[in-house]
């Protein structure tokens, strides 16, 4: 991993969000199919985690695989479904070699079971790796983790384990998919729409939310780079102006 860009000497976020989105859009716009810009959205992927590592960004957590998604057509899921499969053989060699930790967050029981046994094996290989966290969020919901956490809670609770005085939002915070990474200081959506849809509600609490309308398999170094000036501008309140901040990035809303 070569590093092109100077670092951003500002305050730089510790835990970078992105959800991933406009990769439909992108093909269209090119005359092919919706699951093309998924396959051109693995390069931002790559890209992505490349900026991330090379800044010591501790943690960058991707919305690839939402509960909703589930409701796409057929075709489309079952190429996201190979696409992961794909990326997971193909480069978590990689990222074991740049130090990377990944780890996939969400309900992974809904998942073929050659898919659950690469993502185990991906994991266990890069368990101690400690420049970068990455989480892969696939079939992953915000209200299914708050609902998943409070489950895990009430068991213990039920089970004598837990008092219910113990009950606080850093213990919360442990159950959650989550647990023990540092807190999210900075959410990015592309694809020009302005929501949340269902990421990590109970994580996004105080992160600052950049929204771009650059379409995700065109979201590279630079844009990432943009994004986090953003946020150190609305971090320290000092730096760029809102005007060439804006201008430059697309910044949407
Ligand atoms: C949203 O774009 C994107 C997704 C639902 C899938 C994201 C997947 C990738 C980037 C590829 C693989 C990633 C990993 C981590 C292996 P959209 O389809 O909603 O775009 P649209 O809004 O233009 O329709």
């Amino acid at each position: 991993m070569s590093s092109t860009l100077p670092s951003v000497n500002s305050s730089m976020p510790k835990h970078v969000a992105i959800i991933m989105d406009g990769n439909g859009r992108w093909a269209k716009q090119q005359g092919k199919l919706r699951t093309f810009g998924h396959k051109a959205g693995v390069e931002a992927v790559r890209a992505s985690v490349r900026y991330a590592r090379e800044q010591g960004i501790k943690a960058l957590t991707l919305f690839a695989f939402s509960s909703e998604n589930w409701n796409r057509p057929e075709e489309e899921v079952s190429v996201l479904m190979e696409l992961f499969t794909f990326v997971l053989k193909s480069e978590v060699k990689k990222l074991n070699r740049n130090d990377v930790r990944l780890r996939v967050v969400g309900d992974t029981s809904k998942f073929g079971a050659k898919l659950q046994q690469l993502i185990e094996k991906a994991e266990k290989l890069t368990e101690s790796n400690s420049s970068l966290v990455l989480n892969i969020a696939a079939n992953y919901g915000g209200r299914w983790d708050i609902v998943n956490a409070s489950k895990k809670i009430a068991e213990k609770v039920q089970a004598g384990e837990l008092a219910l005085d113990n009950i606080d939002e850093s213990l919360f915070d442990q159950h959650t998919a989550l647990s023990s990474l540092e807190e999210v200081d900075l959410l990015i959506r592309t694809g020009g729409d302005c929501r949340i849809s269902n990421f990590l509600l109970w994580q996004l609490a105080y992160a600052e939310l950049v929204f771009t309308d650059v379409l995700w398999p065109d979201f590279n170094e630079q844009y990432f780079q943009q994004a986090v000036q953003v946020f150190s501008s609305r971090q320290r309140r000092f730096g760029l102006t809102g005007e060439q901040v804006e201008s430059s990035v697309g910044v949407t809303c």
